[in-house]
């Protein structure tokens, strides 16, 4: 079976990207040929400086490593790494309505925000479809933003296949990690780097203290019962068994519980919970050369498994030299 995702190196990662995705990922490695890429040509409809890009980069493989990624196992890769992903981006949107990309929801989003659009942004579906049927992949493990992505992906292959007469590509199930749902930024808000409601496990400790403490919290009494629902408690849950959950919302609902212990709490749970992988991460990060090589090491073996879908679909497509 083969797994693939992807996370858009368009800023630092976070406890959600790592709750969302990462932790998925790393988990689905022993499941299959997991397949993983840093989606810098993604990121470019957002990060518009170079050096960002690359710094961006080798940030994100340094979590992943740190995380738990096996490369010995798992492939990892910058997507820029594989350019046959752009000339089958190329083949797709020649196939691709508007009209289904028109209904994006992530393009809307930006439409009714407002904001000046690009081609790249409104391609995105497309390149993402590439990513993953370039591989052939069975499973794609994503979070419920990407469903859309996903089904579009699917819709593309199928396109092609009916035009060109020739079952190129396999159809991806997607994977909705359901029980990740969303978690809560410190302002209540999805947790997003363009809400600037992060917390990142890998920050210095003391700035990962100024975020917990920073989280929104309404004025409600400490002898008062307290809503388990506001994002103090949702994140606080990240980190804690069932039971001991029980525990604090039976306490919550009895009050009595100030929201100053539960953070003290939650910052505890968190630099444990990540104290490892900051080690790891530390360690890593003194030898650059060694990300750089298991980049390279994973392009190399995500080229050999592309190479020959992207001439299958050349081929379907009438494209190049015909076959001897
Ligand atoms: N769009 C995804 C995100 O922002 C990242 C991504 C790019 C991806 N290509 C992909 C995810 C292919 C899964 C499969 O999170």
């Amino acid at each position: 079976m083969r797994i693939l995702s992807g996370i858009t190196s368009s800023g630092e990662t976070h406890i959600g990207n790592y709750f969302g995705a990462m932790r998925q990922h790393v988990a689905l490695q022993a499941q299959g040929q997991a397949i993983y890429f840093i989606a810098d040509y993604h990121s470019m409809t957002v990060v518009r400086d170079a050096a960002e890009r690359r710094r961006l980069v080798r940030e994100v493989a340094l979590d992943y490593l740190a995380l738990g990624l096996d490369p010995a196992r798992a492939i990892l890769y910058r997507q820029s790494d594989v350019p046959e992903v752009c000339e089958l981006t190329w083949i797709l949107s020649s196939v691709t309505p508007m009209g289904l990309l028109e209904r994006s929801h992530a393009y809307k989003d930006k439409i009714s925000q407002g904001l000046p659009l690009d081609h790249g942004l409104f391609a995105y579906p497309v390149l993402m479809a590439a990513d993953i049927l370039i591989y052939r992949s069975d499973l794609v493990p994503v979070g419920q933003d990407q469903k859309q992505h996903l089904e579009m992906a699917r819709d593309i292959a199928q396109r092609f296949h009916h035009l060109y007469g020739a079952e190129v590509f396999t159809l991806p199930e997607p994977r909705i990690l359901e029980e990740v749902a969303v978690v809560p930024g410190t302002d209540g808000r999805k947790m997003s780097k363009s809400y600037a409601n992060t917390i990142r496990m890998f920050w210095p400790e003391k700035e990962v203290k100024r975020a917990v403490m920073g989280i929104v919290t309404d004025s409600t009494p400490v002898e008062a019962p307290k809503d388990v629902k506001a994002p103090l408690f949702q994140l606080w849950s990240l980190f804690a068994s069932a039971a001991d959950r029980e525990a604090l919302f039976a306490r919550a609902a009895a009050g009595g519980l100030g929201y100053g212990e539960v953070k003290k709490d939650l910052l505890a749970r968190l630099l444990e919970y990540f104290g490892p992988a900051r080690a790891r991460r530390d360690e890593l990060a003194k030898r650059p050369g060694e990300v750089e090589d298991v980049l390279a090491d994973g392009a190399r073996r995500a080229r050999e498994l592309a190479t020959p879908v992207l001439d299958a679909a050349r081929a379907a497509a009438g494209l190049g030299r015909a076959p001897a």
